[in-house]
């Protein structure tokens, strides 16, 4: 009996230390392991990218075929079904979410919207925009990747700008056409615009 607790006496803490060192190692991120979450990053990142890519590209080509009017109109057919197909071919769901939408079908769920209001605490904390990183979660049995998006280059501002200054007239004329509760003008030059919001199961 004495042996046997004294065994218990010196095995217990030996058992709860290899315990604590096998766990996976915790992150503020939640219970995503710190190679788990290097892993997360790079995928949420090249998902990001190609999204991105994707759609500024197609942007790109509807501002110089018709000029920000034209693309405007091009966007509001274009961008869901862009996202849609993207979200398809990788097997995860992307989107973009903001704290002051263009679109209502970008307004943020439950989630997006801690993220956002954390987003914006640093920034009223006097973050720069250009600094707010990338982040995963796991919510429920998906990850949960964010990716922060700022006014990048003058071409933004051409529908995201102040009006009277940088925001394209006719441009506002489809926007206000298109999306009577419109937010998301009066940015400048490398403003934080909204985030990336990819979903995939873990
Ligand atoms: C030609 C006009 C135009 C230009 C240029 C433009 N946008 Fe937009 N943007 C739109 C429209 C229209 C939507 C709404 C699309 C939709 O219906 O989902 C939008 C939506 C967004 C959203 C999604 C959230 C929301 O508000 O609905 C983000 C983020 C965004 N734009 C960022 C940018 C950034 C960054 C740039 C520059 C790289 C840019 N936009 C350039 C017209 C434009």
């Amino acid at each position: 009996m004495v042996y046997i607790r004294a065994m218990r006496k010196v095995l217990l803490p030996v058992i709860l230390f290899l315990l604590q060192a096998c766990a996976p190692d915790p992150t503020e991120h939640g219970v995503l392991s710190r190679s788990e979450q290097d892993k997360v990053l790079d995928h949420g990142a090249s998902l990001a990218d190609a999204a991105f890519a994707a759609l500024s590209s197609t942007l790109q080509q509807a501002m110089a075929e018709g000029g920000p009017e034209h693309a405007v109109d091009f966007c509001n057919k274009t961008a869901w079904s862009l996202l849609d197909s993207l979200s398809v071919v990788h097997g995860a769901r992307i989107r973009r979410t903001s704290d002051r939408p263009r679109s209502l079908a970008n307004s943020p769920d439950q989630h997006e919207r801690e993220r956002l209001d954390e987003v914006l605490k640093h920034l009223e904390a006097g973050m720069g925009a250009a600094y707010l990183p990338a982040e995963a979660f796991v919510l429920g049995d998906s990850i949960a990747y964010y990716k922060p998006i700022l006014i990048a280059s003058p071409l933004c501002l051409k529908c995201h700008g102040k009006a009277g200054e940088t925001l394209d007239g006719d441009a506002l004329r489809v926007i206000r056409e298109r999306y009577p509760q419109d937010a998301a003008t009066g940015y400048a030059l490398g403003e934080f615009r909204g985030l990336w919001s990819i979903r995939w199961p873990r």
